[in-house]
């Protein structure tokens, strides 16, 4: 009688401690899940590495004649839209000297860069001047039932390497 009541003590501590252990597992687990599926999870798709959609080409125009052909910022895509000659591009913003954002400098009529203070022609985005090695470079645009749409994966950017302005790289014709 007495062996079989300590035996019956020493399955009840045993359960009770695989229960404790299994329960700390069950509990670590759970906030590891909660820790590491936010990260896991796509919970916005915006801006850079995107597709952008624009407007119509007719609305993009319009906003060019109304404004003296100044760019069109489109600042979460990092792009301007510009008004070349014989159609619309999309330059990506980013220097070609060392990477800073370029602005448009509307008192200058041209963009600026001021890190190094490289300048670049507002309607072909070829550089006038300062260190920039080559124009801006330019995303790939196409038109889907009349919206334009800007590629802005960086990787697969339209890169010049010649500053000159060569209507080959115009996609959208206007
Ligand atoms: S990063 Fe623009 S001029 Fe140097």
């Amino acid at each position: 009688m007495i062996r079989t009541h300590m035996s019956d003590q020493g399955l009840g501590r045993r359960r009770l401690l695989r229960g404790v252990f299994l329960g700390g597992v069950a509990l670590g687990a759970a906030e590891l899940v909660g820790a590491v599926a936010p990260y896991l999870r796509v919970t916005r798709v915006a801006g850079l590495g995107t597709t952008v959609s624009v407007g119509t080409r007719a609305e993009i125009l319009a906003a060019f004649a109304a404004n003296d052909d100044r760019p069109i910022l489109n600042y979460a895509g990092r792009f301007f839209l510009l008004h070349a000659p014989g159609g619309i591009v999309a330059a990506y913003r980013k220097c070609t000297h060392l990477g800073c954002s370029v602005p448009f400098n509307a008192a200058e009529d041209q963009f600026h860069c001021v890190c190094h203070q490289s300048r670049y022609d507002k309607r072909t985005a070829v550089v006038l001047g300062g260190p920039a090695p080559r124009p801006l470079d330019l995303f790939h645009v196409r038109e889907e039932a009349g919206v334009l749409l800007v590629d802005t994966n960086p990787l697969g950017a339209i890169v010049r390497a010649d500053n000159v302005w060569d209507t080959s790289v115009l996609e959208v014709r206007a």
